[in-house]
């Protein structure tokens, strides 16, 4: 059966669209195409159909992990064709929390925090927008910690 993953997080430019490159990568390196389907959204919609932050393109991009995603807000829609939908953060959760349209849809929210294994810190992805290139590195950081645990899961 399918696994469909999707990230979420504020604008769709920095994170989540980060969070779904490094696990697109590991799922083409381990054959896992047909089993494991990743999109990512943002829950505001200001950026909707932009390239992802050229300062997180190219931190992403020095890790050898390419990022061709545009921008889309997360929509109702989303929670018919995700099995699992992961919040980089509590405002992110919680706007999802209200987007959902039943109890069965906000059973599919989780937090990117549990996945993390490396980062006992981090209870949340922090965004990266008006940081330096320390924040976009700590973040890429954190997402390889992530994507590592929940790629386990999901093979499991
Ligand atoms: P992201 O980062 O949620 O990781 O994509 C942000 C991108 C844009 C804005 C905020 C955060 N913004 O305010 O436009």
């Amino acid at each position: 059966m399918k696994q469909r993953i999707l990230f979420v997080c504020l604008g769709n430019i920095c994170r989540s669209p980060a969070a779904e490159a490094i696990l697109q990568q590991m799922i083409t390196r381990e054959g896992l195409v047909e089993h494991i389907v990743v999109d990512s959204a943002g829950t505001y919609g200001g950026h909707a159909g932009e390239r992802s932050d050229v300062r997180m393109r190219r931190a992403a991009e020095a890790r050898g992990i390419e990022m061709t995603h545009r921008a889309r807000q997360v929509r109702e829609e989303d929670f018919g064709r995700f099995d699992r939908i992961i919040a980089m953060d509590d405002n992110n959760y919680e706007a999802l929390f209200r987007l959902a349209p039943d109890r069965a849809a906000q059973q599919k929210i989780f937090r990117f925090r549990e996945y993390l294994r490396h980062h006992p810190d981090w209870s949340y992805i922090p965004d990266p927008y008006y940081e330096g290139h320390e924040g976009f590195e700590l973040v890429l950081d954190l997402l390889e910690d992530g994507c590592t645990q929940l790629l386990d899961e999901l093979k499991a």
